[in-house]
């Protein structure tokens, strides 16, 4: 049993998204690619997945009103605000300090949020997130705070989902997910904190690889394990111990978050997708350095990005996956 369905969610995608042999990436079959960019909810990606969550928690509890905060060009900010927009509540974005537009804040915009910019640093905006929702509270309102990337127990709960969807489409595929390696980048570490949560869940042994691409490995993996266990905790299940995933640090990369790019060059190859300079392309150079074969594959979670992707595509940061 999926113990995620347990939970209140409000449906935003429409998965499960497909999972497909990548063969003009690599010619042995041995490259799969999971395709969260396809998950039919805006330009929200993988992040569809936490919002169904995070809004249905949101309305379970009479909330009006979510609070988030990002990067001016944060996915995830767009993607709240999109998602809070179409379950009917309000929604406030603080935006730290960086470039005064991107495609998620117009999205926010254009979804009714009221876009607050702020001149904190990135990783005090959870603080300024905690603070608005006590004045809103104070004020009357009955505010929703959602941390950075919609990293709580509830919105790690999407990729506990997430883990039960993949391993039912290997086994369709009649691969032994006990063969198979996931990789999967990683910012605030809600969706690798869910996936290992649905991972021990269902006591597999699937080779798990995280690409930090902006903080320390060895920081993302204690909060990693920490949200995954409240996440656990929360479906009732055992926990993922130590040592089940592996975390290779890319965290260099991480200007391309702040509007300067990661440099990557253009690409073509053969799958049709675009992948972004901050998650996606740290994401896809790590896959692609994997051992693995048609029964041993590698999995790479391709989780979307596509804001900063199609921001990038005029400055050549941005990979197009197209003829070969
Ligand atoms: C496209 C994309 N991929 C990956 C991630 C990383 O997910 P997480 O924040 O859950 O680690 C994000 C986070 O916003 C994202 O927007």
């Amino acid at each position: 049993m999926n113990p995620t369905q347990q939970h209140p969610r409000a449906l935003l995608g429409a998965g499960p998204t497909p999972l497909h042999r990548a063969k003009g990436l690599r010619e042995d079959a041995s490259l799969l690619l999971k395709r969260d960019d396809l998950t039919g909810f805006g330009l929200a990606g993988n992040k569809a997945r936490p919002l169904e969550f995070l809004m249905a928690d949101a309305l379970a509890r009479g909330c009006d009103v979510v609070v988030t905060g990002g990067a001016p060009a944060s996915n995830f900010v767009g993607a709240c605000a999109h998602a809070a927009f179409v379950t009917g509540l309000a929604c406030e974005v603080l935006v730290a300090s960086g470039p005064a537009t991107s495609v998620p804040l117009q999205l926010a915009r254009a979804c009714d949020a009221l876009v607050r910019h702020t001149e904190c640093d990135r990783s005090l905006i959870d603080e300024a997130v905690d603070k608005r929702a006590g004045e809103l509270q104070a004020q009357g309102h009955r505010p929703y705070a959602v941390p950075r990337g919609g990293a709580t127990a509830v919105g790690a709960l999407g990729f506990a989902d997430a883990a039960f969807e993949v391993r039912a489409q290997l086994d369709d595929l009649g691969i032994d997910p006990n063969r198979a390696t996931i990789v999967l980048p990683v910012g605030s570490g809600a969706s690798l904190a869910g996936f290992m949560a649905g991972t021990a869940a269902m006591e597999l042994n699937w080779r798990v690889v995280g690409v930090s691409v902006s903080r320390p490995a060895d920081q993302m993996a204690a909060q990693v394990m920490i949200l995954s266990a409240a996440c656990s905790a929360l479906m009732g299940t055992s926990p993922a111990p130590s040592g089940t995933f592996a975390l290779v640090d890319r965290a260099e990369n991480d200007n391309a978050q702040d509007g300067h790019g990661g440099g990557a060059p253009l690409m073509r190859a053969s799958e049709g997708i675009l992948l972004d300079p901050h998650y996606g392309v740290p994401a896809f150079d790590v896959a692609m350095e994997l051992p693995a074969t048609d029964r041993e594959p590698v999995v790479l979670w391709q989780t979307g990005g596509l804001p900063a992707a199609i921001e990038f595509l005029g400055v050549s940061h941005s990979i197009v996956m197209g003829r070969s």
